[in-house]
């Protein structure tokens, strides 16, 4: 048997695994294994062939060999072969009884998609800077020392932890250093590194939240408790026996408001009488419209504060990058809970993240994005205005989000319209703890950040058509 990886980029544009076994020589082989890697869709329909000798080298094999079976198959109708282009698998390769190649099916939910997608929790994904991006890239794997390429620091890199260090002092009032902070790959990452083997519940957190948090905590055993919210954020006055918990301090989610000085001072009395720990969730921080800025409660102690951010809403999701700056007794068990190998977060995506930041590209992007999301706010303001005066818009001082407060009984209704007319969007209700026994306020949480600039006055439009009537 011989087997090879041809394995050249421009020679096939892939790896390609031949295995060339079984009865009538190299040559009968050889075809059967191309037919196969055609038929089973590893050599994909246009594909480019190795050239004869690449290929004769690659399996130790005659030349001539491979330019038989090549032949041979062009005979058959899986190759045709052009002169200037080489060969290559037939655009239609699958002469009888070939097994269509399997497309996966889309559900059909998938596949229609929202026709205006206004659900909290994207930025707005056509504004990715990729540019900018492609050029901090660029740069950090050129100026990466070798080492970079090995296995990784289980904290993250430090060029990262020290951008980090720098930009959250400045940005957020964060008081730490780079020997403090843990690289991860978001919030959810971090909840799950923190519990159950490095703080336990029952953890509180606010009587509204994502739910998807809410579910992650309780699969990890931990027992949440509801904190009751007003109009100056989280009760913290209502802690209980618990020993941590769980804020959402510059932005409450989704409700929107800041939680007033008085209750930011309240708290961190609270953990350093009862040696507890706040854990805040500062996920939306670089947005603020008005001109007042609410730094983050980790300033106001270090060793009391759990800070946690990423980029999901600043950039992207899908590049799940985060960190967590950490008291100092929490940072070696998160680091042993995180393991020796860095799991999570790419070096290369890390290492470009701190150039983003160092280079002013991260400071340039939030601006950017923080004007467009401000207009965006104030269409949406100005269409409610025009079109249902009787809706207040409430949390717009900040974030990518608003909540309209709709007259008792009619969220449901208005949920049930939009998802009719094709906009994606959640009821205030969906994000409710179960356990919570405020009276809970009919509203819809409109995500104004997430369509596309071109969409979004379709997708007002849309919106003001579902509302109820006043
Ligand atoms: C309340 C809240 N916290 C945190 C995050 C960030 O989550 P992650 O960093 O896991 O993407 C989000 C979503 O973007 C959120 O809505």
């Amino acid at each position: 048997m011989v087997e090879s990886w041809v394995n050249s980029a421009e020679r096939i544009g892939a790896d390609l695994h031949l295995e060339l076994s079984g009865s009538g020589g190299r040559r009968a082989a050889l075809i059967r294994a191309l037919r196969e890697a055609v038929r089973g869709g590893r050599l994909a329909p246009g594909s480019r062939l190795p050239p004869y000798r690449s290929l004769a080298a690659d399996l130790g094999i005659a030349r001539n060999t491979v330019a038989d079976a090549y032949a041979e198959l062009v005979a058959e109708g899986w190759l045709t072969a052009r002169q200037g282009s080489g060969t290559r698998v037939a655009e239609r390769a699958a002469p009888s009884g070939a097994a269509p190649a399997r497309v996966p099916k889309k559900s059909p939910a998938r596949a229609r998609g929202p026709r205006h997608d206004l659900q909290q929790g994207t930025p707005d994904a056509s504004s990715f800077p990729r540019a900018a991006w492609l050029a901090s890239y660029r740069r950090a794997v050129q100026r990466a020392p070798n080492e970079a390429f090995g296995p990784g620091d289980p904290a993250g890199r430090v060029e990262l932890r020290e951008a980090l260090a720098g930009y959250l002092a400045r940005v957020r009032g964060v008081r730490t250093e780079p020997g403090r902070i843990v690289i991860c790959s978001g919030f959810a990452h971090a909840l799950r590194l923190l519990f159950p083997q490095v703080l336990r519940g029952p953890l509180a957190v606010e009587a509204y939240g994502l739910g998807f948090h809410r579910d992650l905590l309780a699969a990890a055993s931990v027992r949440t408790v509801p904190l009751p919210l007003d109009e100056d954020g989280a009760q913290v006055g209502e802690l209980g026996r618990e020993r941590a918990v769980l804020l959402t301090p510059a932005h409450q989610f989704p409700t929107g408001g800041p939680l007033h000085p008085t209750r930011r001072a309240a708290v961190i009395d609270w953990a350093r009488a009862r040696d507890g720990v706040i854990l805040e969730d500062d996920y939306d921080g670089e947005f603020r419209y008005d001109r007042k800025p609410v730094g983050a409660v980790q300033g106001l102690d270090p060793e009391r504060v759990v800070h946690i951010g990423s980029v999901s809403k600043s950039l992207s999701p899908a590049l799940r990058l985060g960190w967590m700056v950490l008291p100092e007794r929490y940072v070696d068990p998160v680091l042993a809970v995180k393991g020796e190998r860095e799991a999570w977060a790419g070096t290369l995506d890390q290492l470009t993240l701190a150039d983003f930041i160092v280079s002013g590209a991260y400071d340039r992007h939030v601006r950017r994005m923080r004007q467009r999301y401000r207009a965006r706010r104030d269409r949406l303001v100005a269409a409610l205005a025009e079109r249902a005066p009787h809706i207040e818009v409430t949390g717009i001082a900040a974030g990518l989000h608003a909540v309209l407060r709709l007259p008792p009984g009619t969220e449901q209704s208005a949920v049930k319209a939009a998802v009719w007319q094709g906009i994606a969007l959640d009821g205030l209700d969906e994000f409710r703890h179960p356990g919570t026994d405020m009276s809970a306020p009919d509203g819809l949480v409109v995500g104004y950040a997430t369509p596309a600039e071109h969409a979004y006055a379709a997708a007002l439009d849309a919106l003001c058509g579902v509302l109820p009537p006043g």
